[in-house]
């Protein structure tokens, strides 16, 4: 009998318990003290990116290598899947040449697609809906940090997008506080905020920064315009919503700064925070690889 494949598609879809053991995975590779350094010998993955990467590219291409496997990266212009080749048939192919599949593409029913018909493990490498291997990261990069993030306060200061979106999710499963400060027309999606208060957690919408960010033990934004989204107005909307040494001064006196990457100096944060004493950006960053690895790992172990 076959095993159905273990995909990683949203935060969603886990308990705390085997995010967990992801995280911890992960963090035993970054230690050195993982039992087996190399378990993916010979295993090969393929990276397909449909939109822009810096971050989430390099780090499964390396992450992949020192796990003992192989990674084959294709953009979607490169494929056949541009063209017009159906998700369904491209994930029947693939499955026969890799053992796992990334995508990164805008519209999260394409990365669905994928899962139902591939018969290896797919992972979510964005969506214009979510991005879950980032929380992953930001996850480990505040516990190393300050400790077990339950019960601790995360606010979001900018747009409702897909970032706030795992984020909310996360807060359900490792039971943080979650508060977000957006424009009104530039709020989370409802039913993310829905399960996660029916999963009992506490999610704070507001359209005053100052209200989310007050006493929180860590702040986090993102670029004001996502991937693939109209620029419209935007910036002017998101203008109060910026994060800067004043704002971040009404967090607690240790909160940490967090944003995924790529940043708009001067838009959504301030030289002076990303730069600054609160920032954890390049850990976070870093930590992509390491969560990652986890991630790698347990779909394909
Ligand atoms: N944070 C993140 O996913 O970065 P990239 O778009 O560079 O992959
Ligand atoms: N919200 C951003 C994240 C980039 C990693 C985007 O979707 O463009």
């Amino acid at each position: 009998m076959t095993r159905a494949p273990r995909h990683f598609l949203d935060l969603d879809r886990f308990d705390e318990g085997t995010l967990r053991r992801m995280l911890d995975l992960g963090l035993a590779y970054k230690k050195g003290k993982a039992a087996n350094p190399q378990p993916l010998k010979g295993r090969m993955l393929a990276l397909i990116f449909e939109k822009p990467s810096t971050r989430t590219r390099v780090s499964f291409e390396v992450g992949m290598k020192q796990l003992g496997g192989d990674v084959v990266v294709l953009s979607h212009l490169e494929t056949q899947l541009g063209r017009g080749e159906t998700v369904a048939d491209t994930a029947r192919v693939l499955s026969r040449y890799v053992d796992a599949i990334m995508l990164r593409t805008a519209a999260p029913a394409k990365l669905l697609e994928l899962a139902e018909h591939a018969s290896v493990p797919v992972i979510n490498g964005l969506t214009d809906t979510t991005h879950p291997c980032q929380i992953m990261a930001d996850i480990m990069t505040f516990e190393e940090r300050r400790g077990p993030i339950m019960g601790k306060v995360v606010a979001w200061s900018g747009d409702g997008n897909n970032v706030a979106a795992s984020w909310i999710q996360a807060a359900a499963l490792f039971r943080f506080e979650m508060r977000l400060a957006c424009p009104a027309a530039l709020m989370p999606d409802a039913k993310v905020v829905e399960w996660a208060r029916a999963k009992g957690a506490t999610i704070l919408l507001t359209d005053e920064p100052l209200r989310a960010v007050a006493g929180a033990d860590c702040v986090v934004t993102d670029t004001w315009v996502s991937m693939g989204f109209a620029e419209e107005n935007r910036r002017e909307q998101l203008a109060p919503f910026a994060v800067t040494e004043r704002l971040m001064s009404k967090a607690r006196p240790d909160a940490l700064f967090m944003h995924c990457l790529p940043a708009h100096r001067g838009e959504e944060v301030s030289d002076g925070v990303l730069d600054g004493s609160h920032s954890v950006v390049w850990d976070e960053a870093e930590n992509r690889l390491h969560a990652q690895k986890g991630i790698l790992t347990w779909c394909l172990e």
